[in-house]
């Protein structure tokens, strides 16, 4: 294999290649499945096709950096019964054999293996992708944007693109640390053994008054051995985006519509409304009015949390699945919970208003919870159709009378579905293109 050019960074590659990331055993893969955030299909289909991607006819995925292969793993077992393709590209060789290693222990034959440089991509003479997925990668090159080119140059015109960039603010601790770091081996003369050792001893003897320690609770990467260690606080190459930089280029250079969502927490950290808790402030309403973008980029500053941005980026506008749809389904994901469940608590709940403390997102929130909601709530099963649901809620002997029209159940259900899509735990799908089997699980 050759690595075409000098642009791809040798201390970078020569990392990946001793120190695979994430680190994985292939004998796990018997135990369980990692399932990546934006690469579940319900999520992809709601983000980046508006509902209405089936995965069949021969559709094309690219994991660009894909590592030791979570992601590509996990599209894999998501489309193991249809005809799609998942090529796995990375520069280290290291990584890519761990990857094929834990595909060849699911007995996985729908991936292809690519040992190249993410920017020999133009050069390959591939098919373009449908969807493409680069998460944590184009800000350790040393020209992202060159990177992102060359995404988009195999990117299809209505496919979606998948990234995961580091985020500024939460990550402020994490740069100091890289710094003294890299203070302390500037004269180049230590070895990557003694550089880790250097780093557990500091992190073992950082005062209280660290912005790391400060911040602790969002910095998990380090305590994920050695790899990871390195991968956070040694990294030679690796810069970090605030919204407005996120938007900056992806948006204004490229021209990219952006769907922001958190692993684990969607929109909701980039919301104010969200991010200041269940008692507004009167100050929300001025803020609504401000374009989208200047709101995420106020909540980011606010929150402080987010330690990456994880979005899908498409060329087309509007591949939201779009609400107000009799057609579409809408199905509970990420959690255990269910509408007859969901119904249940705001019926038992008669507290006003009932604030929700949402555990696995970490936001409070009211819910608001209109006249129809816990009929409407009642009957979605993931598998009827707002039209379905709307119907089955009519002849509710209590409705008999006087039956709401479909604009109406709509516009009272929208403030409760658009709190839970905030925190990405309703999605939407069209009924007449169903999603491969795994994906429903
Ligand atoms: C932090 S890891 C992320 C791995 C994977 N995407 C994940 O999220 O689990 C970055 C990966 O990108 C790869 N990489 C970095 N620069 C690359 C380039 N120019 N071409 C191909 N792979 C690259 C590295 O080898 C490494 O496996």
């Amino acid at each position: 294999m050759t690595l075409s050019d000098s642009s791809h960074l040798p201390q970078v590659r020569a990392q990946y290649e001793a120190l695979p990331y994430p680190p994985r055993n292939p004998a796990d893969e018997s135990k369980r499945l990692i399932r990546t955030w934006l690469d579940a299909l319900p999520m992809l289909n709601h983000h980046g096709f508006a509902g209405g991607q089936s995965f069949g006819q021969g559709f094309r995925v690219l994991v660009a950096g894909g590592g030791t292969g979570d992601g590509t793993i996990f599209l894999a077992e998501q489309l193991r019964a249809t005809d799609a393709q998942i090529v796995h590209l990375d520069f280290s060789e290291a990584s890519l054999s761990i990857a094929r290693q834990r595909a060849r222990q699911r007995g996985l034959n729908n991936i292809q293996w690519l040992h190249r440089s993410l920017l020999d991509l133009p050069g390959l003479g591939l098919a373009p992708f449908d969807y493409i997925n680069c998460s944590g990668v184009l800000h350790h090159l040393a020209d992202p944007d060159a990177g992102l080119r060359a995404l988009l140059s195999v990117l299809a015109d209505d496919g979606v693109l998948g990234l995961m960039v580091y985020a500024r603010i939460g990550r402020i601790g994490v740069y100091q640390l890289q710094q003294a770091l890299r203070l302390m081996h500037r004269d180049g003369a230590h070895d990557l053994a003694t550089q880790i050792a250097h780093a557990k001893e500091l992190l073992a003897h950082l005062p209280r008054s660290n912005w790391f320690v400060r911040a602790q609770e969002l910095h998990h990467d380090h305590k994920m051995g050695d790899a990871g260690l390195y991968d956070l606080l040694l990294h030679s190459t690796d810069r970090a985006y605030s919204v407005d930089e996120l938007y900056d280029w992806l948006a204004d250079q490229h021209g990219l519509h952006l769907s922001l969502t958190d692993v684990g927490r969607g929109a909701a950290p980039y919301d104010c409304g969200m991010v200041l808790g269940p008692r507004k402030p009167a100050l929300l309403a001025e803020l609504a009015t401000r374009p989208l973008r200047e709101r995420q980029a106020m909540a980011e500053l606010l929150g402080g949390t987010l330690i990456t941005h994880s979005l899908y980026a498409t060329r087309q506008p509007d591949r939201l699945a779009r609400y107000g749809d009799t057609r579409m389904v809408p199905f509970f994901v990420h959690e255990p919970i269910s509408g007859p469940e969901l119904s249940a608590m705001i019926h038992r709940n008669t507290a006003q208003p009932l604030v929700m403390d949402h555990s696995h997102s970490g936001f409070s929130f009211q819910l608001d919870a209109g006249q129809y909601v816990k009929f409407i709530l009642k009957f979605i099963d993931g598998q009827r159709s707002f039209g379905q649901v709307f119907d089955l809620v009519r002849g509710e002997n209590k409705f008999r009378k006087a039956p709401p029209d479909d604009a109406a159940l709509f516009a009272d259900f929208e403030p409760l579905y658009r709190q839970l899509t905030l925190i990405e735990r309703i999605l939407l799908r069209r009924q007449d293109v169903p999603l491969p089997a795994l994906a429903h699980g």
